[in-house]
């Protein structure tokens, strides 16, 4: 009998943390109102044949993980870790590539959550089932970004706002009136880069690194607190607090300056999210001046538009 099943995931976005969660300090992020769908549907042939807008191959199963292309590689892993005898996996996906909004997060969680009910249809939907699915996918997503904190992908199972260290995690409530604001600089990027970028730093100029991190981790505990205070004017003077931590990495550029800029005029404060070096930045806002952010950006040629924070992964019935 042939099975299918439909899993949806979130992208997501870093309000405070990146990069230094990688060397342990804590993060805080949230999951996006947009994502991944993956759908697939079971065959027994030994291929994963992968439908998706970046590639469309057939991938052999029991052949070398290395042998299937970077993009396929992490949805070769899941089926490897799942025993999947074949299927048909179909990726459909409105987070923009390389932009650090989690589309490659999105896809190893949607793909791992609809492929394990097909190929492991035992495994009930409960939270033991979503540590699995945290653990192929954060596998998937290191089969070709080894570095990865696993940040992301904890964001997008769980979604909302969650504070995560070293592989832990705890949710946080977001303010109802909470909004961001997103633009997109339309320079992409490569993660494994940016980070391997900052490991150098931190090898080079361990003193400085260090003090940063110790900044960095302040700034998001302090973050925390005023997420439960909801105190939103509170949390955008910390995101450019953050920012000046991150100029000192050397992953910010002129483009991404000139939209922060733009931003702060309207919003409570902004700054990169995700990687640098392109990508998107984030503006904290609420229901009152989103709107005004976002046209300013706009006006300012800068792709913007307002995300709400969104629900954690899981089946679409
Ligand atoms: C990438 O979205 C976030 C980084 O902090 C890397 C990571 O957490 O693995 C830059």
């Amino acid at each position: 009998m042939t099975m299918s099943f439909a899993y949806a995931a979130p992208g997501k976005v870093i309000l405070f943390g990146e990069h230094f969660v990688v060397h342990g300090a804590r993060a805080v992020i949230c999951a996006m109102d947009q994502g991944v769908v993956a759908e697939s549907e079971t065959k027994t042939d030994g291929v994963l044949s992968v439908h998706s807008a970046l590639e469309s191959a057939d991938v052999y199963i029991n052949r070398p993980i290395q042998s299937t292309s970077r993009i396929l590689r992490p949805f070769h892993h899941i089926a490897r870790s799942l025993d999947c005898n074949g299927a048909t996996l179909r990726i459909r996906s409105d987070i923009p590539v390389g932009s650090g909004l989690g589309s490659s997060s999105a896809c190893c969680v949607a793909a791992a959550g609809s492929l394990t009910a097909i190929c492991m249809p035992d495994t009930g939907m409960n939270s033991t089932e979503s540590i699995s699915i945290m653990d192929v996918a954060l596998g998937a997503e290191r089969s070709v970004y080894p570095d990865s904190s696993g940040a992301d992908c904890a964001a997008c199972i769980h979604g909302g706002i969650i504070s995560y260290m070293r592989g832990s995690f705890k949710t946080e409530a977001p303010p109802d009136d909470m909004r961001l604001v997103i633009a997109d600089s339309g320079i992409r990027h490569d993660t494994s880069k940016m980070v391997g970028m900052v490991r150098e730093m931190a090898v080079t100029k361990p003193g400085i690194f260090s003090a940063l991190l110790a900044d960095a981790d302040t700034v998001s505990s302090k973050a925390i607190q005023l997420v439960s205070a909801c105190d939103i004017p509170g949390l955008g003077r910390l995101a450019s607090e953050n920012q000046r931590l991150l100029e000192r990495l050397g992953i910010s550029n002129d483009t991404l300056r000139q939209m922060i800029q733009v931003a702060d005029k309207h919003s409570y404060g902004s700054k990169i999210t995700g990687a640098g070096g392109g990508g998107c930045i984030v503006a904290i806002a609420d229901i009152y001046n989103a709107k005004a952010t976002v046209d300013a950006l706009t006006a300012g040629g800068y792709d913007a538009f307002e995300v709400r924070i969104g629900r954690g992964a899981g089946p679409i019935n």
